[in-house]
């Protein structure tokens, strides 16, 4: 039997942060529940997902919810041409990953499960509480013990999150990964972009978290923003031989990176380059914010202030 508290450990150890809700994760895994993790894009739920499998040292099948995965990509199908020559045999079917995660006794891993058709979705909610799938000329597969479902969405993506609702929220434990604290994110850009200065790497940060409380944005960007801005910067910088925090490298940087992460709402009257760059002047336009004080630029930042309260 697994350690649940040496398996939290070893989690928090190779994720930043994250105490509770690994905590949260491998208990509900542990006690042999299905999970949901909820979140916006960029929050670490896959990197959680994976870190939980390593720590507990399970096997995981990755399924990407999309409008496509219909039931027989991902229960299985028999192999169309060995019907034609040998007809219906066990042997010839080819596992999708539900059926192999049932097999294994694994963790099956959806992704945007909000995304997945109706019929697919009814076949995932049906194994989540038979612990098992009957598929039409193979017969039962029944799960082997340690076979679990974690699923994960984004609350606010329009398609068909309001769907998924009763049948799934019934059969899981839900697990909300909220965007990361800022020194969180610091923490994670500086794993991934240690060849940024941490001065471009705190201001990074901070756009990113000022796209999530702007007033015309409806979304903002995740850390993969602020990751992107670093790393394009530093390109930039080199291909225009300039200094990566160049203002006119890190304009760039962030129009790139940001404009096409943020959704602007209904009815604003300007765009998202014109919404990043307005956000831009408030971060890395401010003399002396970052250099003398890294929370001053914040005091007169109304959207990075209203954030950190
Ligand atoms: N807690 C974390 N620890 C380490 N890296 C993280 C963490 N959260 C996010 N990341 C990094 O941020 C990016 C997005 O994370 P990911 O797990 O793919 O998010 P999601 O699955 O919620 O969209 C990845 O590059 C990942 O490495
Ligand atoms: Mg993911």
């Amino acid at each position: 039997m697994v350690n649940s508290r040496l398996a939290v450990d070893q989690l928090v150890a190779a994720v930043v942060g994250r105490r509770r809700e690994s905590e949260l994760v491998v208990a509900a895994l542990v006690a042999d529940r299905h999970v949901l993790l909820e979140g916006p894009p960029g929050t670490g739920k896959s990197t959680l997902l994976r870190g939980v499998a390593s720590a507990l040292g399970v096997e995981f099948e990755f399924v990407e919810g999309t409008a496509e995965l219909t039931p027989s990509r991902l229960i299985g199908h028999f192999d169309p041409a060995l019907v034609l020559a040998e007809g219906y045999s066990s042997d010839i079917f080819v596992d999708g990953p539900l059926v192999r995660a049932l097999r294994q006794g694994s963790l099956l891993y959806v992704e945007e499960i909000n995304r997945v058709p109706e019929e697919t979705l009814n076949a995932l909610v049906t194994v989540m509480s038979e612990r098992e799938v009957h598929v039409p000329r193979l017969g039962r597969v029944v799960a082997e013990n340690g076979f679990r479902l974690v699923a994960a969405m984004n609350p606010f993506d329009a398609v068909g999150t309001a769907r998924i609702a009763g049948a799934v929220y019934d059969r899981v434990c839900r697990v909300v990964m909220d965007y990361q604290s800022e020194e969180d994110e610091r923490a994670i850009v500086a794993v991934q972009q240690s060849g940024a200065s941490v001065k471009l790497q705190s201001a990074a940060v901070e756009i990113a978290r000022a796209t999530r409380s702007h007033p015309d944005l409806r979304a903002g960007s995740s850390v993969r923003g602020a990751i992107d801005l670093c790393m394009v910067s530093q390109e930039l910088g080199e291909i225009r031989s300039l200094a990566s925090d160049d203002d006119g490298v890190t304009l760039d940087a962030a129009l790139v990176a940001l404009s096409g992460r943020v959704r602007v709402r209904e009815g604003a009257s300007r765009s998202a380059e014109e919404i990043v760059e307005e956000l831009w002047q408030s971060v890395f336009h401010q003399p002396d914010s970052h250099e003398a004080d890294p929370s001053a630029g914040k005091a007169t930042s109304p959207t990075a202030a209203s954030r950190a309260t």
